[in-house]
């Protein structure tokens, strides 16, 4: 089964949840346009949602395939968003923002009832930190919120190269957002909680790609069958 396969076959759980009059959100990213591609036969089929776009990407997508999209000041309370992840623990605690689309994904699943990852088994770790946490920032003083990045995220055992992205052409990846991402090459992340807080006292940072208490369910496709994985109920 190709990895393309195993994406396709996560989103098809996830497609199994959406149900007539939802309002959805729709992450962004090579698994969640497997997923964006499915609503888009069942909106044929005659299913009626509505949906919220987290990049401009996913938006062309998704109007492409005939969904209506909305902004999320037009609906600000969602049912259920479904969204790729670049790792995810036991726990369920994620990182995310390999396509740059960190801080939309974040507001929207914020705004959602649930929200259900979907994924193949690689994206399973035992510690996240292995895939550099992207962190979104803003242009203006750079390298001061570099150096302050770097000096929190130590003091919370967090230590390693912090590089900003750079787009195919050389120059800086610019989010949908007009911010920089610097992808922090931690390694390990063993105190998660400790470093998500730390980070907010940083001015310059807008967003983090740690999405901790954000997930709800996850299906990790694997070439042994779909590995379902959900968050204890709250007491
Ligand atoms: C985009 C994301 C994606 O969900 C994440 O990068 C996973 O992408 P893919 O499904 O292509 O592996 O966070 O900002």
């Amino acid at each position: 089964m190709t990895t393309d396969a195993l994406k396709s076959a996560a989103a098809a759980e996830a497609i199994a949840l959406v149900e007539n009059g939802m309002k959805l959100g729709l992450g962004t990213g090579s698994t969640a346009k497997h997923f964006i591609d499915l609503l888009g036969a069942k909106v044929k089929a005659g299913l009626d949602v509505v949906c919220v776009a987290t990049s401009k990407q996913t938006e062309v997508q998704a109007r492409s395939l005939g969904i209506r999209v909305v902004t999320l000041d037009e609906e600000p309370y969602l049912d259920l968003t479904v969204d790729g992840a670049d790792e995810i623990d036991s726990e369920l605690r994620l990182i995310k923002g390999g396509g740059g689309a960190l801080l939309r994904e974040k507001i929207v699943a914020a705004a959602s009832e649930r929200m259900v990852v979907i994924a193949d088994t690689t994206k399973k770790v035992k510690v996240i930190g292995k895939f550099p946490l992207p962190i979104e920032v803003v242009p203006f003083g750079l390298k001061a919120t570099h150096a302050m990045i770097e000096a929190l995220a130590a003091e919370a055992g967090c230590k390693g190269a912090i590089l900003q992205r750079k787009a195919k052409d050389g120059s800086a990846f610019v989010t949908d957002n007009g911010n920089f991402i610097l992808d922090c090459g931690f390694g390990r992340i063993d105190e998660p909680e400790e470093l998500a807080e730390v980070l907010t006292l940083v001015p310059g940072m807008v967003e983090h790609g740690l999405f901790i208490g954000y997930c709800d369910l996850a299906f990790l496709a694997g070439t042994n069958g779909v590995e379902r994985l959900e968050s204890e109920p709250d007491v």
